[in-house]
């Protein structure tokens, strides 16, 4: 017989809290907007899985080191408990949270696996770190917290798959890194813009969202204090990310 799927909270590593009480002190329509704003992480982290699945078929013949294979494969799965974490937390927060319809397609970048894995990791993921790290300053409920911290040690482990491939680059990826440069600055940027454009400034704070506004500014400073420092430790010349940031 086939294993079960862990689906909601049985998909976290450790036993999560129950919120219901610090969720049931809350009104109606902050229920309501955590519950969307998780329900809309839900399908995001899903869709990151099958990101995650086709960066894997890139890298996963190439000769990269063991652990860069390993957390790769992983992430995959790693994505698909996030997704089932945040269902679980719509759920807690009123939503109705049927099973969700299979992740989108995602292609593997012109540019070639390894650039694809960086854009994936050393800079989308380093923004969703720096995205996490703040909610978790920010959550005050037993749940949130709970949930925040064990989504961001993963999230940090996908970004230093990039980190280490990025290191690893020969002058031919190099270049071909650069050159798309801006053009995965802006991807990454809009899809981070349009959330926090979603998102809204109502969400009530301290139950592991952010509001627009906020995520607005962390988005923008890590890209200026992780992913420029990073790249140019790298050996990557940083200037067109500057300028895409205005
Ligand atoms: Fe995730
Ligand atoms: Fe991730």
């Amino acid at each position: 017989m086939l294993k079960a799927f862990p689906e909601l909270a049985k998909a976290a590593r450790r036993p999560l809290p129950d919120g219901a009480e610090e969720i049931g002190r809350l009104d109606a329509t902050s229920r309501a907007l955590l519950a969307n704003a998780w329900a809309t992480r839900a399908r995001s982290e899903l869709d990151a899985s099958s990101a995650f699945a086709t960066m894997l078929h890139g890298i996963i013949t190439l000769d990269v080191e063991p652990s860069v294979r390993w957390l790769a494969a992983r992430a995959v799965c790693d994505e698909l408990r996030h997704s089932e974490i945040c269902r679980h937390m719509a759920a807690c927060y009123g939503a109705d949270v049927p099973a969700l319809a299979p992740p989108r397609r995602v292609e593997q970048a012109t540019a070639g696996p390894v650039v694809h894995a960086i854009a994936n990791c050393a800079i989308s993921e380093t923004i969703a770190s720096a995205f996490l790290s703040r909610s978790l300053d920010e959550a005050q409920s037993a749940l949130s917290h709970a949930v925040v911290r064990e989504l961001l040690e993963d999230e940090v482990d996908h970004s230093r798959i990039g980190w280490a491939l990025l290191a690893g680059m020969d002058k031919g990826e190099q270049r071909a890194l650069t050159a798309v440069l801006p053009q995965i600055v802006r991807i990454v940027r809009n899809l981070w813009l349009d959330a926090a454009e979603k998102t809204g400034d109502d969400l009530p704070r301290g139950h592991g969202c952010l509001r627009g506004t906020d995520l607005l500014t962390v988005v923008d400073d890590a890209f200026r204090e992780l992913v420029i420092p990073g790249l140019s430790y790298a050996g990557i010349d940083p200037t067109s990310v500057r300028r895409e940031l205005g």
